[in-house]
């Protein structure tokens, strides 16, 4: 798994993946105060599991547990692509998506991504901005394109 550092800061976090492959225009276009960056390994605290829980029923998981799956997850290459928007003052994360990387036979290589955003933030543009990072992961990764999933009871009129 690469470890890198936060650009805004000084800590070093050990992501997920490179932070050079967010996207720059993506970065840019957030409201100040936010960073989006790469899961880190101890973003366990920062509320990860309560922005998932927008999407599904969470299985409480220990902090032992979620860090298991945040290195195995790492352990695959190039397959798995989780990344965060995290407000910078409350040390809170707001929202999250991931890109995992499909390998077909008969198409090449596709994409699912995954976003969720806490419900105080819906509405805000995060979801927009996670969905753009993906797609940005996906070009990069050379998918020949990349399909976003929605259960019907989460679609508004
Ligand atoms: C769906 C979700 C990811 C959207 O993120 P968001 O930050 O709230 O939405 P944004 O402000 O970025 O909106 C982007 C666009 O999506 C539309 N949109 C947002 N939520 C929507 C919903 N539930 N149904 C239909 N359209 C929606 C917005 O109207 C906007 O459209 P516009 O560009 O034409 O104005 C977020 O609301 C969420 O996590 N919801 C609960 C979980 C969920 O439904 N996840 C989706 C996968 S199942």
């Amino acid at each position: 798994m690469p470890t890198s550092r936060q650009p805004a800061e000084d800590t070093p976090l050990d992501l997920a993946f490179a932070q050079e492959l967010i996207s720059p225009e993506v970065t840019r276009t957030l409201p100040v105060g936010l960073t989006i960056r790469p899961l880190s390994s101890d973003d366990y605290s920062r509320g990860h599991l309560t922005v998932l829980s927008v999407l599904t029923m969470v299985k409480d998981l220990w902090a032992a547990a979620w860090a298991a799956q945040f290195h195995a997850i790492g352990s695959v290459p190039d397959t798995y692509y989780p990344l965060v928007i995290v407000d910078n003052t409350l040390d809170r994360i707001l929202a999250a998506g991931t890109l995992f990387v499909e390998r077909k036979f008969r198409h090449g290589t596709g994409s699912r991504r995954l976003v969720a955003v806490v419900t105080s933030q819906q509405r805000n543009r995060l979801g927009l901005r996670v969905a753009q990072a993906l797609v940005h992961i996906s070009g990069k990764a050379g998918c020949y394109k990349t399909v976003g999933n929605c259960v019907d009871a989460n679609i508004r009129e």
